[in-house]
């Protein structure tokens, strides 16, 4: 008997440890931009549009995104929503040429990308993401209901990748109390 209520509460150890565990590695993700590789280019169609691609997509505090692109032809720029509309590429706030760019989103609201290639911005080659503000903050006793402020999946997101080694060795300590008990 006290072996099995032993066995059940290590399961449920292993269970939470896993709970957390999949909270943790929903959060602070890396986004590539368009969804796959070569997507920082002129759009072929208005259907093809970074910005369709964007509302899509649920962007938090915390998560990156990423660009991979050829350096040789091509940049991105951090720009004002003035710069946005305008396709001013002449002081960006951030300008990055390394073909491989990764901005952290380090704050709610709007973030306005722009092509620095002469011309492609013109052509539709620019990108609006804006993250949201993290409501749904996991508080450890209990994700508190939050307002849900776009369709998709509920996602519990902590701030680091501490947490995420945390738990990780949280369930892989349950998981050993388990195999041993
Ligand atoms: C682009 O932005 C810069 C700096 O804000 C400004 O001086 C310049 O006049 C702008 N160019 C155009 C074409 O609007
Ligand atoms: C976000 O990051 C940018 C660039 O690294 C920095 O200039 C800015 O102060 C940061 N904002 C916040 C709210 O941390």
């Amino acid at each position: 008997m006290a072996g099995f209520s032993r066995t059940l509460a290590s399961s449920s150890l292993v269970l939470t440890s896993l709970v957390l565990f999949s909270i943790s590695f929903c959060e602070a993700r890396d986004i590539l931009v368009g969804g796959k590789t070569d997507s920082w280019k002129i759009p072929s169609s208005q259907s093809d549009s970074l910005n369709q691609w964007a509302e899509k997509t649920r962007f938090q505090v915390g998560d990156s995104l990423v660009w991979k692109y050829d350096a040789t032809r091509d940049s991105v720029l951090q720009v004002t929503k003035e710069a946005y509309l305008s396709c001013n590429t002449s002081s960006p706030v951030a300008e990055y040429r390394d073909g491989n760019t990764k901005v952290k989103l380090n704050k709610s609201g709007p973030f306005y990308f722009i092509s620095g290639t002469k011309g492609s911005c013109e052509k539709g080659q620019k990108l609006i993401v804006v993250v949201m503000s993290s409501r749904r903050r996991y508080t450890g006793i209990s994700p508190a209901p939050a307002p849900m402020e776009f369709d998709g999946p509920a996602v519990a997101p902590t701030s680091s990748a501490a947490s995420f080694k945390a738990s990780l060795v949280l369930a892989l300590g349950g998981l050993l109390a388990w195999v041993l008990f």
